[in-house]
Order: structure tokens, then C-alpha cells, then sequence
């Protein structure tokens, strides 16, 4: 089949990389890609937030599967319009993403089914808001309804610092996204995150991760989109992982479904683990970016089937090869992310690093110019490595992007800290 991805980071490029290696597909397109991906797949500049653009697209070119990536376009319902055309979809429509889209939508649904999550009330006036923070006092998290760029949470140490977050998100820096407010208990624990495909009845786990997101070595520093990730996570033990499966993911689908809003695609699933008890602290309606490359790479060419099964609601049908493996990703950064950074820098020596089943490059913003490799983005590139050990991947991807030749980029150095 002829297969058409959406977007153009990290997380696409490792997608890409897997679904290469199945015989199923016939032509790859990525749209809009980046260099990275113009080695496996033909990249096409369409507009991924176009529902009649990617139409036209997959007509000319005779698509028999999209993948959509990033959440924008499943937020405004592209997945909707594709399946309407009988184009098979791996992505939930705009009803079901309002799981990312909707803190407060959420919430509801966590309610419904009685999935744990930290205790929370909503707001759409700044004057109760702060007289709830003050009643509840700190810490406490308070949070932007809508999809906010990752920059939505406040996580409040302090009443003041809780009080001018509610007024930044009232003031409308956030536009839209921060008309209602959801202010939540802080949870304590161990943060990880699950992954589980879904076909809107069915369930299929398809890994654990745990992400860096500060930017510096320790966990310090501002929040990111992520510095590096691994899979598996320690922490999500057979209990941890069994609890979380009929407590609330379960529960979360079949509410889904009772609702008219089966939930199709990957869901990704962030937890607080406490005394081995899960609490959900969000969903996110698409691979998590570094996280896919770690699944992709464990996950490998059997990712396709996985999807396929998924968007044709016979995941009952699939069951997963699992090699005893770990997988670790280091994100390469432009010096200043996630701040101010240079765009437009040379990487040398990419051509020095021979790549395999157990060590790839992931390109995350990069461009081709004049056969060069430029930096185009915050976050460039995901040296990914997989062992039989979280060590030997570890030391893996370490040797491999220390061969990277990058005078304008930065890594963390102790990605795997709290796991090795
Ligand atoms: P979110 O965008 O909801 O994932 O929030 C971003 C980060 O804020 C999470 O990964 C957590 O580290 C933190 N966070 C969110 N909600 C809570 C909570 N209720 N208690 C503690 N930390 C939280
Ligand atoms: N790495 C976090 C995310 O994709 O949301």
C-alpha cells in the first residue's frame, strides 16, 4: 500500500523509519518531512492542516493509509474528513483528540469512570479561581483548558506563583486555549508514560517511556518538549501496568464509546505513580516526541501491522513480538532551545555513523541544502540506540552522537539517570 505520514519531527521521522521496513509499503510519502526522512520516503510540501489539500493529495497519489502525527491536525478533525473519503486512518477524530485538546473535557470523562486523577475544579472567572487557590493553598497546578504549545501548565509552588499564573491565562496569552481553567491537586510521585493503541473497543499496549523534559543535566532548568527519553520505564512494573490497564485506561475507553466517541489511534497516557498506586495526570492523543522513537525502535517494522489493525478496528488480531530490549534517544539541540536559537547551522560527519536495527539518527528539524544537513528547529536530532541492557543502549547512543560534528548544538549528558 501506498502510505502517507503527517509531519515533520522526531517522532515522524521514526514512524517513518518503521513502517519502511514492512513489506506492506509500496510508496512512502512524508509530508512535510524533513532530511532526514528524503532518504526512506518521498517528502511533499502540503499543508497538514488542510483537510482538502491532503485530500487531493491521496487521490493523485493513491494513498491506502495516512498516519497523522502531531495533534494539531487531529484537534480540527483532518482524521474526520480522510475517514468521511473512506481513506483508512490511524488518528482519533476531533471529538475523541478533545482528550488532549480539553484539560476540562477530561477531567469530566476521568469522572465518569472513575479513573484516579488528582482532585480539580474548573473556572471561567478569575475571582473564584483565586479564592479556590487560596482555600486549597500550595503547591498546586493550575492549567489552561485548550491546547496551549506545552506551555499550559503552571505547576505553583507558591499561592503567588498559582495567582499570576491564573491572571497570565485569563489575560489571554494562551488566546482561546485559556477561556476555562482547570486548577488541580499536586500530585506527588514518579512521573511515567504509557502507550496504548486503540480501535475504540479494543486495546493494545504497545510500551512504557519515561522523558526528560527540563532542558539541563539534573532535571534542571526550563521545561522542554523533551531532551530524551527510554522504554522501558522501571517504574511501570506488571502491577503498576495491569492497575493502570482496568483502572483507567480501559474504563477511559469504554467511556469513549458510551459517549458516541469511540476513540481510534495511539493513546498516550501520562502517569503519577505513587506506592505503586497510578494516577492519571493527562492524555495525549498521539505518540509522545521523543517517546515514539523509543517504541519505534523496539517496536520496528511490526509498528505498521499494529497501525493498520488499529485503523481497521481488528486489533483483537494482533499480537506483538517482544524482544527483552531497551531503547534510549538523546535529543541534539540548537544552543539557546528552548529559548532564542540560530537556525540555519551545518552538522558535519552524519556520514560517519553507520546506522542499523540498533542505532539510528532521527532527524527532528533539520533541512537539505546543497547536499548540506542545516539545522531548522529547536530540537535537530534524536541519536536513538537499542540494547539488550538500558546500559548497552545507553552507551550506544552516547559513542554515536560524540562522532556528531555540530559546533551550534547541545545534549544532555545523564539522559537514563534515574532508570540506570
Ligand atoms: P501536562 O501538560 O498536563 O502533562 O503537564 C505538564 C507537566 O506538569 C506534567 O508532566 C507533570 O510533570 C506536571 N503536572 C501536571 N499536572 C500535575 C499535577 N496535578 N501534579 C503534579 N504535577 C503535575
Ligand atoms: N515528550 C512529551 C510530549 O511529546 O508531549
Amino acid at each position: 500500500m501506498n502510505i502517507l505520514i503527517l509531519g515533520s519531527g522526531g517522532r515522524e521521522h521514526s514512524l517513518a523509519w518503521a513502517v519502511n521496513q514492512n513489506p506492506k509499503c509500496d510508496i512512502l510519502y512524508c509530508a512535510p518531512g524533513n532530511a532526514g526522512m528524503t532518504k526512506i520516503a518521498k517528502c511533499v510540501e502540503i499543508n497538514i492542516e488542510n483537510s482538502s489539500e491532503i485530500l487531493t493529495f491521496c487521490e493523485n497519489h493513491d494513498i491506502q493509509f495516512v498516519i497523522i502525527g502531531p495533534e494539531a491536525p487531529l484537534a480540527i478533525g483532518i482524521a474526520d474528513d480522510l475517514r468521511a473519503k473512506n481513506i483508512l486512518t490511524f488518528g482519533p477524530s476531533a471529538a475523541a483528540a478533545m482528550l488532549e485538546s480539553s484539560k476540562a473535557f477530561t477531567k469530566g470523562v476521568c469522572d465518569s469512570c472513575h479513573a484516579p486523577t488528582a482532585k480539580y475544579a474548573r473556572f471561567t472567572e478569575l475571582e473564584p479561581a483565586i479564592q479556590y487557590i487560596n482555600k486549597e493553598g500550595a503547591p498546586i497546578v493550575v492549567k489552561a483548558d485548550g491546547l496551549a504549545g506545552g506551555k499550559g501548565v503552571i505547576v505553583a509552588m507558591t499561592l503567588e506563583e498559582a495567582i499570576n499564573g491564573i491572571k497570565d491565562i485569563f489575560s489571554g496569552i494562551f488566546g482561546k486555549a485559556g477561556t476555562e481553567v482547570v486548577i488541580e491537586e499536586f500530585m506527588e510521585g514518579e512521573e511515567a508514560s504509557f502507550f496504548i493503541l486503540s480501535d475504540g473497543k479494543n486495546i493494545l499496549p504497545i510500551g512504557t517511556a519515561q522523558d526528560h523534559k527540563r532542558v539541563y543535566n539534573g532535571d534542571k532548568g526550563p521545561n522542554t518538549g523533551g531532551m530524551g527519553a527510554y522504554s522501558p520505564a522501571p517504574i511501570m512494573t506488571k502491577e503498576v501496568t495491569s492497575k493502570a490497564i482496568s483502572k483507567i485506561i480501559q474504563p477511559t475507553i469504554d467511556e469513549m464509546s458510551n459517549r458516541g466517541m469511540p476513540y481510534q489511534g495511539v493513546l498516550y497516557a501520562g502517569f503519577m505513580i505513587k506506592d505503586g498506586e497510578p494516577r492519571l495526570v493527562e492524555y495525549n492523543v498521539r505518540f509522545g516526541d521523543p517517546e515514539c522513537q523509543v517504541l519505534m525502535m523496539r517496536l520496528g517494522a511490526q509498528a505498521l501491522d499494529a497501525m493498520i489493525a488499529c485503523a481497521k478496528g481488528e486489533l483483537d488480531k494482533i499480537q506483538l513480538n517482544w524482544a527483552n530490549d531497551h531503547a534510549l534517544t538523546i535529543v541534539y539541540a540548537a544552543n539557546g532551545y528552548p529559548g532564542k536559537y540560530k537556525k540555519g547551522t551545518k552538522i558535519l560527519d552524519l556520514d560517519q555513523i553507520s546506522e542499523s536495527t540498533n542505532v539510528q539518527i532521527f532527524h527532528a528539524g533539520t533541512k537539505l541544502e546543497k547536499n548540506n544537513i542545516i539545522a531548522s528547529g529547536g530540537r535537530v536530532l534524536n541519536i536513538t540506540a537499542r540494547g539488550a541492557s538500558l546500559k548497552e543502549a545507553h552507551k550506544i547512543a552516547y559513542e554515536t552522537i560524540e562522532k556528531i560534528n555540530w559546533e551550534d548544538g547541545f545534549y544532555r549528558t545523564d539522559i537514563g539517570w534515574r532508570a540506570l
